[in-house]
């Protein structure tokens, strides 16, 4: 099977979104120095690509979560890898993904984070797959895009390790050869 892409949303696209939210988010930070947290590994690019964009001061950490195999539907299970490098007590915290699919991961994530006593938790998202969530409950303060029900790559996304560094979002399709 061929791997096919078809751009869904344009780098030019991506790039005027995330400078609109780092200026949402430079708002409702200001006076403050907020802890960016990037979900390894699909939230990274758009972590960084962010707090690029953020005019408050920006301390950046990562942690890792794994939901998915080397399939593209989760297995409902999230085993942690990497814990936060650095205290979140009394911070500001912006939690910053790659997409919200289930829910599952950020629930995850949410859950961890909420006893260690931050001052804020905020989501920031690039992509939100609304149709798909399972936990009704997790919703981002800050959402770049809304996405169909379909398999998106690029940004951070990836299929198989593979199309992480596209700069645009794009739909993958197989295609017999
Ligand atoms: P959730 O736990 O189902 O919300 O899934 C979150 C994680 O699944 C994301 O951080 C992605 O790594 C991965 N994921 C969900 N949908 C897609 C997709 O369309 N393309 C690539 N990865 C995805
Ligand atoms: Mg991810």
């Amino acid at each position: 099977m061929k791997e096919e892409i078809s751009v869904l949303i344009t780098e030019e696209e991506v790039d005027k979104r995330i400078r609109q939210l780092g200026e949402e988010l430079s708002r409702y930070y200001e006076g403050k120095t907020v802890q960016v947290i990037g979900i390894l590994k699909g939230g990274a690019p758009f972590a960084c690509e962010l707090a690029k964009r953020i005019t408050v001061p920006v301390i950046m950490d990562y942690m890792q979560v794994a939901s998915y195999g080397a399939g593209t539907e989760t297995s409902g299970d999230v085993k942690f890898l990497k814990d936060l490098d650095m205290s979140i007590k009394d911070k500001y915290v912006l939690i910053a993904e790659d997409i919200i699919d289930t829910g599952v991961t950020l629930a995850a994530v949410k859950d961890i984070l909420k006893n260690r006593g931050a001052k804020d938790i905020k989501i920031c998202t690039l992509l939100d797959k609304p149709g798909r969530r399972i936990l009704k409950k997790i919703t981002a303060d800050y959402v770049g895009f809304s996405v169909p029900d379909k398999f998106v790559v690029g940004m951070g996304l990836d299929y198989d390790q593979k199309y992480r560094n596209l700069p645009y979002i794009g739909v993958l399709d197989f295609k017999e050869e």
